[in-house]
This record gives structure tokens, C-alpha cells and sequence, in this order.
């Protein structure tokens, strides 16, 4: 028998016919920062190249969006008044749920998909209604949780991400969706949400950090893998269609798990402080650009289907050559 190698890799259009994974802007989610206020097009210190956008600003950036090939995009909302229902996450004139008219006014191709939280929203930043000794109640939260879903589906949203990572929310924000005659809005689910580190930046974007405290009593900890299959699977019990796995990078061995063991779309958070640690090495000289690539599609290999990134606009760039 002949063991000589076959050299497959010799030749580059043999490459692509044997390559098994492969990243297209299908697979990419943009997340983009709204906030109340005119002519605002502020670059996020921590975040290089991601910016918070109002409403008016926020036109010019759709059209490039589009423009670019991007399909999906996932709102983020910093309100200007924060009380300790996070009330402004479900006002029907909240930024996101203006945001969410105004996209749809420009465009009818792009997608939108919402983050239901209310970290963003409450003045002590934490993601649920805290009861009397400082402690989020999980059931009380339920109930705005579900009046925020209702109200990004009744302003135009195509699909909602519940975030907040409380017990019971997809079965609820299921129910509460269905009732209201959003039978079609499928539900992206945080499913296995770590409390990490890697969230440093975005807290800077979105004004979220916890005004005391941590988010340790309702995210994951990161010692812990079986715990992510018991959150995935209570999700798709509860009515999850796509399941998320957030930070990506610490957490390959997650997505691979839950690839092999589930049967459903999964998306991978490439989180800020990801994108912050790339992009400043890459800025510093220290990296080649081309390392985006190379992490992106390690997290597919991984197993996600969908990858959500702030890296998805240098990548249409790049794709679309
Ligand atoms: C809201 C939320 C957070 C992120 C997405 N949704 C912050 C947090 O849980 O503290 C983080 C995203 C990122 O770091 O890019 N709960």
C-alpha cells in the first residue's frame, strides 16, 4: 500500500475543495451601541472602531452596513434615565425601540435582533429588579423582562436575545411573545452566560457596570462546563431556538460540548474584551490583521453556526475583497 502523503495542501484551489470550515457574512451578527441624544458619533475608548451612534448618525451607518453585506445586527441601548425598574427598556419610545422604527424605516435588509436586559437600564446596574436586601428577584424581574420583549417585538424587532440571564425567562418572554401575537419572533437565548472579565469594555460602552456587587448570583461560573449543557438544554426546553455561549475564546471547549451533544443553531459571543485585546495588538504591530480571520474561524470550528462580532465590518471588508 502506498502511504506516500497526498500534498493536499500544495495547491490552493484544492485547499478550498477540501476545506472544512469556511466564514461568510451569513454567519456574522454586528452589534451596534444606540444613545439618546443628536449627532452623536462617539468611538468607544475601549473598543476601537466601535462606536455609539444616535439616532440621526445612526442612518449613515445602516446604509454602510448594507452597503457592506451585513445581514444581522444586534442592538444595544444606553438610555438617558436609568430608575430601579429600568422603566426606559420598555418605554415604546425607548432608544431601542426608536432605534428599531428608524432601521426599519431605511432598510428592509437588515436584519435586527434586540438584547432584553436591564443592566443598561437600572440605576444600579445589575440585570434584574432587586428586592429588599439587594438581591435580584428572579421572579419580579420575569415580569419586565417579558413587558421589554413585548415592546422590542411591537417596534418592528425581528428577533429577541435575552441576555439577563434569569431562571425561567425563555419559557416566559415565550409565552409573553405568543400571547401578543409574535408567534413568528424566535428567541436567541444567552444560554451559558460565564460572569467573566472579558464583559470589561462593553460595560464602558453601554454604562452597565454593577453599582455594587457582582453578577455572580445569575452568570456562570467559569469552573463549571457541565453546568452549560444544563443551561443549554432547560433552554430548549423552555422554547429556545438558537442557544448562545458567551465569552468565545476562553470557552471553545464549551461550544464544541454543546455542538456534540445538541441539535441546534449555536452562536458564539466574540465578547469585547476579545476584540479589544485583538485589535490593540494588531494596532501596536504586535499582530497581523489576519489573526481576526484566524480566531473567527476557530470558533466555527468550535461548532458555532453564528458568530456575534465587533469584528463583522473589518471582515465584509476583507471578504468583499
Ligand atoms: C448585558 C450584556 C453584556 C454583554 C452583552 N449583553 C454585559 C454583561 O453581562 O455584563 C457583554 C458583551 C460584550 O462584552 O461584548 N447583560
Amino acid at each position: 500500500m502506498n502511504k506516500r502523503p497526498r500534498r493536499l495542501r500544495y495547491n490552493p484551489l484544492i485547499r478550498d475543495l477540501v476545506r472544512e470550515t469556511t466564514l461568510s457574512l451569513s454567519d456574522l451578527i454586528y452589534p451596534l451601541f444606540i444613545i439618546e441624544g443628536y449627532q452623536i458619533k462617539e468611538e468607544i475608548s475601549s473598543l476601537k472602531g466601535v462606536y455609539r451612534y444616535s439616532l440621526d448618525t445612526l442612518e449613515e451607518e445602516i446604509h454602510e452596513i448594507v452597503q457592506l453585506g451585513i445581514k444581522y445586527v444586534l442592538l444595544f441601548g444606553i438610555p438617558k434615565d436609568k430608575d430601579n425598574k429600568g422603566s426606559e427598556a420598555y418605554n415604546e419610545h425607548g432608544i431601542i425601540q426608536k432605534a428599531i422604527r428608524k432601521i426599519k424605516s431605511i432598510t428592509d435588509k437588515l436584519y435586527v435582533i434586540t438584547d432584553v436586559c436591564m443592566c443598561e437600564y437600572t440605576a444600579h446596574g445589575h440585570c434584574g429588579i432587586l428586592n429588599g436586601e439587594g438581591y435580584v428577584d428572579n421572579e419580579k424581574s420575569l415580569f419586565y423582562l417579558g413587558r421589554i420583549a413585548v415592546s422590542h417585538a411591537q417596534a418592528g424587532a425581528d428577533m429577541i436575545a435575552p441576555s439577563d440571564m434569569m431562571d425561567g425567562r425563555v419559557a416566559y418572554m415565550r409565552r409573553e411573545l405568543d400571547d401578543h401575537g409574535f408567534t413568528h419572533i424566535p428567541i436567541m437565548s444567552y444560554s451559558a452566560k460565564y460572569a467573566s472579565s472579558f464583559y470589561g469594555p462593553f460595560r464602558e460602552a453601554a454604562g452597565s457596570a454593577p453599582q455594587f456587587g457582582d453578577r455572580k448570583s445569575y452568570q456562570m461560573d467559569y469552573c463549571n462546563g457541565n453546568e452549560a449543557l444544563r443551561e443549554v438544554q432547560l433552554d430548549i426546553e423552555e422554547g429556545a431556538d438558537i442557544v448562545m455561549i458567551k465569552p468565545a475564546l476562553a470557552y471553545l471547549d464549551i461550544i464544541r460540548r454543546v455542538k456534540d451533544e445538541f441539535n441546534i443553531p449555536i452562536a458564539a459571543y466574540n465578547v469585547s474584551g476579545e476584540y479589544a485585546m485583538l485589535k490593540l495588538a494588531i494596532e501596536q504591530g504586535l499582530l497581523d490583521e489576519k489573526v481576526i480571520m484566524e480566531t473567527l474561524l476557530g470558533i466555527k470550528r468550535a461548532g458555532a453556526d453564528i458568530i456575534i462580532t465587533y469584528f463583522a465590518k473589518m471582515i465584509a471588508k476583507e471578504l468583499n475583497g
